[in-house]
């Protein structure tokens, strides 16, 4: 219509916002937190550093990652309170629900954390959400088992523990495999951030009006749940367990019957760099728990999908998704805590972003603009002459 400010309606119209945590060419397939590398990260680093690294700016010293890591070992426990009320989800309920749910619940038990002004309050209750995060999806996947939750044991590292606390007394046996947690800390520092993504997007939106970091996080696990964002994971796994002949399913896509779940990116129009590593470290998780039948699958889809002009005019490749969801099941993780172990690291990434756009003293109030397409001024018709 005349007039009409043109709208292009691949651009979701969201706050916009200066950020110096991440830094993504897409058409390059660059990704790198505070101007590191995400492969250099990913051979050399820690979750708790990277997590460091995102909150505080710069890699840790090794005292300052010593205390970190005191901090947030210290902060594991969730109040007993809280325990009962995971237990009062019915047994089938999806833990994504429960995180989001029982994240929010959180903000209940610390009133001081609407108290965002102060830094040292902020950084407390980053602490808290960074060492319960873990916890609380662990608590979630014991109820889906019906099995007693484990406690944190504070003499595990932070991803050790959450191995235990998921698979003690449980028929996974690996799960204090070294190499199995060195995967599991690879896949948390690939998720812990990437930029204003709309789980992110969220928690920047949710937090701009200064309401307390729980219930903008929860809103971030929301948006995480979706399939077309986090959810992917575990679709992709559906995905690959119904594929019939792979060449099949990829004119059913082209047919526009369905999407490659796993490909495709708003910002990543090269292979997603995390996809590389993820594929990686297949291989170590493998060598642990035996090759996942579903892989052959996946390689012989995404060797198609590449040499396809549907997707390579579409600038279509694997992304973070499209592997991880293969190491997750080897690790004997049902698929509906896949975007489980998402949320998880990417928790540092989202506190991360919200105390920025707290500091920035120009960010106000997220308002997107809309454009109006609806009718214009016109008068009330009574009833009778509708
Ligand atoms: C994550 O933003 C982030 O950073 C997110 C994330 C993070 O770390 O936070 O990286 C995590 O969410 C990764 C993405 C996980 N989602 C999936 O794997 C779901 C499958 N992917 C698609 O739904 C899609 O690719 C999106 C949503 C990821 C991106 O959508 P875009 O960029 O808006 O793509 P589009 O819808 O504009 O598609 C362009 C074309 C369309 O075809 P045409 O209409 O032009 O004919 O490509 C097609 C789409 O139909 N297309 C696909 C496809 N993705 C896009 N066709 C088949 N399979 C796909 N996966």
């Amino acid at each position: 219509e005349p007039g009409l400010a043109t709208y292009d309606p691949g651009f979701v119209n969201t706050a916009s916002c200066r950020s110096a945590i991440t830094y993504i060419d897409g058409d390059a397939g660059v990704l790198e937190y505070r101007g590191y590398p995400i492969e250099q990260l990913a051979e050399s680093s820690s979750y708790l550093e990277v997590a460091y690294l995102l909150l505080n700016g710069e890699l840790p010293t090794s005292d300052e990652l010593a205390g970190w890591t005191h901090e947030v070992t210290h902060h594991t426990f969730l109040h007993e309170n809280l325990k009962q009320f995971i237990q009062g989800f019915r047994y089938d309920a999806h833990p994504m629900g429960m995180l989001m749910a029982s994240v929010s619940a959180l903000s209940t038990y610390y009133p001081d954390a609407r108290e965002i002004a102060d830094p040292e309050n902020r950084r407390l209750q980053i602490t808290r959400l960074v060492a319960k995060m873990p916890t609380l999806g662990a608590f979630a996947y014991r109820h889906g088992q019906g099995k007693p939750y484990v406690y944190p044991d504070n003499d595990l590292s932070y991803t050790a523990n959450f191995l235990a606390m998921l698979f003690k007394m449980s028929e996974q046996k690996y799960n204090a495999d070294e190499r199995l947690i060195k995967a599991l800390e690879v896949l948390f520092i690939l998720h812990a951030d990437h930029e204003q993504n709309c789980s992110t997007n969220a928690v920047r939106s949710v937090g701009s009006s200064q309401v307390d970091p729980y219930s903008a996080v929860a809103a971030g696990i929301g948006a995480l749940y979706g399939p077309l964002h986090g959810g992917a994971n575990e679709a992709v796994l559906k995905m690959l367990r119904r594929i019939g002949t792979v060449g099949e399913f990829i004119e059913g896509v082209k047919a526009g019957k369905e999407k490659l779940m796993g490909f495709g990116h708003r910002v990543y129009k090269n292979y997603d760099p995390r996809a590389t590593i993820i594929k990686k470290a297949c291989d170590d998780v493998f060598a642990v728990t035996g090759v996942n039948p579903l892989l052959k699958i996946a390689m012989e889809l995404e060797k198609i999908a590449l040499e396809d002009e549907y997707f390579i005019s579409r600038k279509l490749y694997p992304n973070v998704d499209f592997y991880s969801g293969l190491i997750y099941e080897a690790l004997q993780f049902p698929p509906e805590m896949f975007t489980v172990l998402f949320a998880i690291p990417r928790t540092s990434g989202w506190l991360a972003q919200w105390q920025e756009l707290l500091m920035d003293k120009d960010q106000k109030i997220a308002r997107p603009k809309q454009i109006y397409t609806g009718a214009r001024t016109r008068d009330f018709i009574p009833i009778e002459k509708r």
